[in-house]
């Protein structure tokens, strides 16, 4: 199986977390977001005991929540000892409304507006990761009117291609975010940010990407931004304490994906930061990552009832669920690879293009996927590996409300998020 949360019973029925999917989908209806709550833990854990063994207590992973956020996964996070990457109000309301505490909040974004800033200063988040010299100065202005000094990070573009896919590519020169460090513009961002009075600069924090795979990535980044805070060092006399290397770390969708061994990837990228800040005569800073999918993807799973099966002679066979491009628009956005289980049983397999419900030729959950021939309305499906950017990314498309999330622990299940009804779409209409 392609994660060992998952297991087939000899007489075929799939169980997920130990529990099974067709007494869940009994219980809660389809479709369905199941979360591995254990599987979640387990995987703070493995970023916490890392991060333990490399740097003692001179570093903190924080979870980036827009993989998936609702109030149990901030109060999961508080519980573990984790911070937490937030990039919008809603983010941010959400983890605070759920007890976690706003200081270890890492606040995020390019776009951040007034109002926004304001109500993050508000709620007393900890640290803004400023984008750009408007928010700066923006930030400044109303710390300076409050009377506080404000903790923040300069985000800067190491200019690194991590081989993922475009929509996700953060690291290279010429993207959105951040301010690159190759045309000298950092070093600027970083000069301005030192003269302004109410903002305490206490490091630096780059993203490469994400689902990333290739094995030198994050040393090739750490080269570059310690290269970078010796210029600091040098031209400004400014020594960075923290420094944020973001989040990224792929995880197996297929069975043919590779395994990352992140714990070991972690001590490489220790290693490699303890020699270049020895080589730069620096101190080593506060380091923190911000592993949002590897913490949350492989807990996930997404449960559908087959609604029809269309077998076009010669061309193509289509299975239709009950969901579809409104509560995982992955495929249609980046041909996002699944895989895909039966979830009563096996038999011969033919291959279908498994897609969802909307109004539209797109609306493609995963084509080409095996399922026995004889798949037929009424039985489940499983997607695997649901558990990041799809519930955080789902939309009410074609007014389907979106699947509750369900929780799963060894103890039972319990509803985290409730299923939207059709008078919650229509809520907002006047
Ligand atoms: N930190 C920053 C600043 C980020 O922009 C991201 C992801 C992360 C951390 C977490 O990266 P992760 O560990 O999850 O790879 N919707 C896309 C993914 C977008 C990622 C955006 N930023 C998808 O469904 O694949």
């Amino acid at each position: 199986m392609l994660s060992d949360n998952i297991r087939r019973e000899p007489g075929g029925s799939l169980y997920f977390a130990d529990h099974s999917i067709s007494a869940l989908a009994k219980r809660y209806g389809t479709p369905l977001y199941l979360m591995d709550e254990n599987r979640i833990r387990e995987n703070c854990r493995m970023y916490l005991r890392s991060f333990a063994e490399n740097f003692g207590d001179n570093a903190l992973p924080l979870y980036a929540s827009k993989a998936a956020s609702f109030k149990q996964i901030y109060r999961i996070m508080a519980q573990e000892g984790m911070g937490v990457d937030a990039v919008s109000p809603g983010e941010i309301h959400t983890a605070v409304a759920a007890g976690f505490p706003p200081e270890r909040i890492f606040y995020h974004g390019d776009g951040k507006t007034e109002a926004d800033i304001r109500f993050a200063l508000d709620r007393g988040v900890g640290t803004f990761v400023v984008d750009n010299e408007t928010e700066l100065l923006r930030l400044e202005h109303e710390a300076a009117r409050r009377g506080i000094r404000q903790k923040i990070l300069l985000r800067v573009t190491p200019g690194i291609d991590p081989h993922s896919y475009e929509a996700v590519n953060t690291g290279t020169v010429d993207v959105k975010f951040g301010r690159p460090i190759e045309t000298g513009q950092a070093l600027a961002f970083c000069r301005l940010a030192l003269n302004c009075g109410s903002l305490e600069l206490r490091g630096l924090h780059c993203h490469v990407g994400s689902q990333v795979f290739d094995e030198d990535v994050f040393e090739r980044t750490i080269d570059i931004m310690v290269g970078f805070m010796a210029l600091l060092k040098r031209d400004l006399g400014y020594e960075t304490k923290e420094l944020n290397v973001g989040g990224g770390y792929g995880v197996r969708y297929l069975e043919s994906d590779r395994d990352i061994d992140i714990p070991a990837r972690i001590r490489i990228v220790a290693e490699r930061l303890r020699l270049r800040c020895a080589e730069a005569g620096l101190p080593l800073p506060f380091f923190l990552m911000e592993p949002g999918r590897s913490i949350v993807a492989d807990a996930g799973m997404t449960v559908y009832t087959v609604v029809s099966v269309k077998k076009i002679p010669g061309y193509k066979q289509y299975v239709t669920v009950d969901g579809g491009m409104g509560d995982n628009p992955r495929y249609c956005l980046y041909h996002a690879a699944y895989t895909v289980l039966h979830a009563g049983r096996t038999g011969e397999e033919t291959m279908f293009d498994l897609v969802g419900r909307c109004c539209e030729s797109g609306d493609i959950l995963q084509p080409g996927i095996p399922l026995p021939g004889d798949t037929a309305p009424g039985e489940l499906v499983a997607v695997c590996t649901t558990g990041a950017y799809n519930y955080a990314m789902a939309s009410n498309y074609n007014r389907f409300g979106r699947p509750p999330v369900i929780m799963l622990t060894p103890e039972g299940s319990y509803c985290a998020v409730r299923r939207e009804t059709i008078s919650d779409v229509s809520a907002l209409d006047f």
